[in-house]
């Protein structure tokens, strides 16, 4: 009884990192095509103090940098990049949910 429970546990478990990592490859085709490093480098994605210090911050920067560039990204496009900068360079702690 404990190994199907267990059995259920791994498969949950790897099916949601793959889920992450193939939204993080979503993630780096947007930032990719919109030409978002046109104007970065990596050393901007930095945590700074009283700048982007927190995942709402970085959401907002990524919201008003992706309207001003016209990449025409759906929120849900913005959200999915936000994670991916933030799981590659930030390492901010995510709400559960945005915040607006
Ligand atoms: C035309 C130039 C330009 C382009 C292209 C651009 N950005 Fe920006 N971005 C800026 C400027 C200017 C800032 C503000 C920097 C500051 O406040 O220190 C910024 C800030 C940011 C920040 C916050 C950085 C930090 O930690 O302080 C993020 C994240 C970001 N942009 C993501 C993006 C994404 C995603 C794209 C692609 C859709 C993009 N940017 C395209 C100019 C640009």
């Amino acid at each position: 009884m404990y190994k199907i429970y267990f059995t259920l546990l791994i498969m949950l478990l790897t099916g949601s990192s793959l889920l992450a990592s193939s939204q993080h490859k979503e993630a780096k085709e947007l930032f990719t095509e919109a030409k978002c490093m046109g104007c970065h480098n990596v050393n901007d994605f930095n945590a700074r103090q009283e700048a982007v210090n927190n995942f709402t911050k970085l959401h907002k920067s990524v919201q008003s940098c992706a309207r001003n560039t016209n990449a025409g990204w759906f929120e849900e496009d913005n959200h999915n990049v936000s994670r991916y900068l933030n799981h590659k360079y930030y390492g901010f702690k995510q709400p559960p949910k945005l915040e607006e």
